[in-house]
């Protein structure tokens, strides 16, 4: 078909505006066909921008031209509508659609671009093959679900900028051809052309210039950062993500809390949804000791520690290990279990466990027996404390009670790791909620701050047992601070397992969203703590010269905090996976199926970059 050319037409509203207001008003709409409905006479097309959608009514009695080339268009083609808006006819009104009162009568029509059959309609709600989406994006991104979640972002980092830059925060961009940064994953490597076999790092994060600035005197810092790191992929993690990075100097752990905590709720409240502050705080150690985890899911009871109920003699008849702990769990609101499905939950789990040594106790079976009521009755008492604590309810048949205790003998994996049996438990806490959750709408929104369960963990261990290499890791960066006392007690080199870090996260529903510390603002502790990462003088030099030196030059005492501007915009949309909340995403393989990278360089720039492959298999 001949297309036509827009000329001087200006578009006077957007597809999603019009009201009954306009009625009676001459418009232009300018946007893709979303769907065609033809009946002979009078052909419907729902013309759609990023605004929304409003209707066209091509009347063949008012122009038979533009009724011609409307019978010609196919979905997904652009096009310029000029006509009346009016009152749509009685019983005709769309109330599923902001602009459903009304429709434009079309009397011109410009075809300004054809589209081929698109592979998936965007008109669609839901795309099942997730490839597709993304080797097609831009028609991906056309989906309503997908301009919405990108309106959030932009929505959510601009409260952000405007909360930091109101705190005193001056936003300064740091470089991305840089030097290694240790975040604990792999390098995103760019080979130098006028410095062969040399080779810039992408910044995993901007750690190192973010701690320089306070160095210079910037006092605080923020940036909307681009991270780089090469890491094994999963839902929440992306090769490429942005984080929200700031830095303050002389700044204690409250107030780095405080700064997070009125730009969250500046953020969600662009979202117009409600949070609630400051939000709670737990250490490291309790959030362990109850949920099994550093990222507790404030959404479900804390577990309990049972062992005090159940002393010797009880352990050795119910073949209970001694002096292991024995946990227990609500989920609430699961639905009633008959005989049989309790049966297989109990084996299934207990399939789960495999042979780490743990067994779940069947307390309905207790109740039936005389000498073990007491048990059965006891645990729920404990129990109903914890559920009580966090809802005000009591156990009721609904409701999911999970107790595990570890058998006789002891895996060789809690030798080496004490909390492994809280870890354990803590993730069939999790597993079992994730299976009941959608049945019996767990964790549904309701419209209120209980949606958004925030949470600050803090006192982090400050290092972490590496198995495979046998050899101390930093838990979070080796610029983290530990407490004051473990320094001068001399613990990081007496008890490195017993060093707390003046290291903090912010926990969302189970997420982390983000990490931070008070830093290292001495040269002296700084090297000392790279020596106790097994790092000697030279590597430390080498590696990290520049900043050791930067340190001596009247550093003063700094913290910060960064958080995944991509977590917070993914859980604000509801969504499960950050492929849902960046443009354009990488695969699982960290693929980006749309312009198909990572790809091979041409044999020129090879040779310009002096460089050679030799894939190994
Ligand atoms: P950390 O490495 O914990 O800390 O990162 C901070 C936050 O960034 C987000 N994040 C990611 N998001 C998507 N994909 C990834 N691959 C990914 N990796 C991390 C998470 C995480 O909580 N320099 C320190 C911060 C500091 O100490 O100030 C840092 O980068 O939401």
């Amino acid at each position: 078909m001949t297309l036509d050319f827009l000329g001087n037409l200006q578009r006077t509203h957007t597809c999603g505006e019009l009201r009954m207001e306009q009625a009676g008003h001459d418009v232009v709409l300018m946007g893709w066909v979303n769907r065609r409905r033809d009946h002979g006479n009078l052909i419907f097309l729902d013309l759609r921008d990023r605004t929304g959608i409003t209707q066209v009514v091509f009347d063949h009695e008012v122009s038979p031209t533009a009724h011609a080339k409307a019978e010609a268009t196919r979905s997904e083609y652009v096009v310029a509508v000029k006509g009346t808006l009016r009152k749509r006819d009685a019983g005709l009104e769309n109330p599923n659609m902001p602009t459903g009162q009304v429709e434009l009568v079309a009397r011109e029509l410009l075809v300004l671009n054809e589209s081929k059959t698109p592979p998936f309609s965007p008109a669609e709600e839901a795309i099942g093959n997730e490839e597709m989406r993304l080797k097609y994006r831009y028609i991906d991104l056309r989906r309503t679900e997908m301009q919405h979640n990108f309106l959030v972002r932009h929505k959510v980092a601009q409260a952000i900028r405007t909360s930091l830059s109101n705190e005193g925060f001056l936003e300064i961009e740091t470089p991305f051809m840089t030097r290694s940064t240790p975040e604990g994953a792999r390098d995103y490597l760019v080979p130098s052309r006028v410095h062969p076999g040399n080779f810039y790092a992408l910044p995993q994060s901007p750690q190192i210039f973010k701690q320089i600035l306070m160095i210079s005197g910037f006092d605080r810092y923020f940036q909307v950062a681009r991270c780089f790191r090469d890491e094994d992929l999963r839902a929440d993690r992306q090769p490429e993500f942005t984080q929200i990075d700031l830095e303050m100097t002389f700044p204690t752990q409250d107030q780095v809390f405080g700064v997070v905590e009125r730009f969250l709720a500046a953020a969600f409240s662009a979202a117009s949804e409600p949070i609630a502050a400051p939000f709670p705080r737990m250490t490291y150690d309790e959030a362990i000791r109850k949920y099994g985890i550093d990222k507790p899911d404030m959404r479900l009871p804390a577990m309990a520690d049972l062992s005090a109920l159940l002393p010797a003699e009880l352990r050795t008849t119910l073949k209970i290990e001694q002096g292991l702990p024995v946990l227990g769990f609500v989920i609430p609101s699961v639905g009633e279990l008959s005989g049989s499905a309790r049966k297989a939950l109990l084996s299934e789990v207990r399939a789960q466990f495999g042979d780490s040594g743990l067994d779940l106790l069947d307390t309905v079976r207790l109740r039936t027996s005389a000498d073990f009521l007491p048990l059965a009755e006891a645990i729920t008492t404990a129990l109903n404390a914890e559920l009580t604590a966090f809802n005000g309810n009591t156990i009721s048949a609904e409701d999911l009670v999970v107790v595990v205790t570890p058998k006789l003998g002891t895996p060789e994996m809690w030798n080496f790791d004490r909390q492994w049996i809280w870890k354990r438990v803590g993730q069939l806490r999790l597993d079992l909620a994730k299976k009941y959750a959608d049945k019996h709408k767990l964790f549904e929104k309701k419209g209120t701050a209980e949606d958004y369960r925030f949470l600050w963990v803090t006192d982090f261990p400050m290092y972490e047992w590496n198995e495979e290499t046998k050899t101390w890791d930093a838990a979070h960066h080796p610029f983290t601070s530990p407490h004051e006392d473990d320094i001068t007690s001399g613990r990081l080199v007496t008890d490195k397992g017993a060093v707390r870090a003046l290291a903090y996260d912010v926990v969302l529903n189970g997420t982390e969203l983000g990490s931070g510390s008070i830093r290292i603002h001495r040269q002296d502790v700084q090297a000392e703590i790279f020596r106790s990462l097994g790092m000697s003088d030279e590597e430390a030099k080498s590696r990290f010269g520049f900043f050791l030196d930067a340190l001596e030059y009247g550093t003063p005492p700094h913290g910060g905090i960064a958080l995944g501007l991509d977590r917070i915009v993914m859980i604000l949309a509801g969504a499960t996976s950050l492929r849902e909340v960046i443009a354009f995403p990488k695969t699982a393989k960290a693929i980006d199926l749309m312009v198909d990278a990572p790809s091979e360089p041409t044999p020129q720039q090879m040779r310009e970059l002096h460089l050679r492959t030799v894939v190994r298999n």
